[in-house]
């Protein structure tokens, strides 16, 4: 489905209302946002983590690939972590397999959210939801929600 969010507050509403569709599975959800630089790829994520009343700011992990935050315990969620992937300066797969990706992907407690995922599509189930973003002006972003 393609949307277009005029604000940070239309792109909060819209991924509340993706939330809403996501099922929980025997293993993580795994969401890829793919978009260029700027595309609003973190602010989706910044946007899900307030959804599940994460409190910590969500940074752009680009330094650090993979940030794990804890879904608070009074939260009525399926899950029990986010977890934010940046795979922009992803190298190889030795790296993935350092950040133990394959027990993250494997675990139903966690919720992924993975830019850039282009770099490491070799590694992605075929349940990955795909979300296509992109700048249309200043304050817009098409986002395009995969059926
Ligand atoms: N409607 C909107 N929805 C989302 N972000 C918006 C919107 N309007 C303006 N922005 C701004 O666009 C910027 C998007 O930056 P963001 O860091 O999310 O991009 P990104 O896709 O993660 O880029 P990168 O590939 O560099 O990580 C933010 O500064 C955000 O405030
Ligand atoms: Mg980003």
């Amino acid at each position: 489905m393609k949307q277009v969010s005029r604000s940070l507050e239309e792109t909060k509403d819209i991924a509340t209302s993706f939330l809403k569709t996501l099922k929980p599975s025997n293993s993580a959800v795994i969401v890829a946002l793919h978009g260029d630089l700027g595309a609003g790829k973190t602010a989706f994520v910044k946007k899900c983590a307030e959804h599940f009343g994460i409190q910590e700011t969500i940074i752009s992990p680009t330094f650090v690939i993979e940030k794990i935050y804890k879904i608070p315990h009074e939260q009525v969620s399926p899950w029990k972590h986010i977890v934010h992937i940046d795979a922009y300066r992803f190298e190889d797969s030795s790296e993935l397999r350092h950040l133990g990706f394959e027990e993250v992907a494997k675990d139903a407690d966690n919720l992924i959210f993975i830019e850039w995922p282009e770099r490491i599509k070799e590694f992605l189930p075929k349940e990955t939801i795909n979300i296509y973003l992109k700048f249309v002006d200043e304050e817009s972003r098409e986002i395009n929600i995969e059926d």
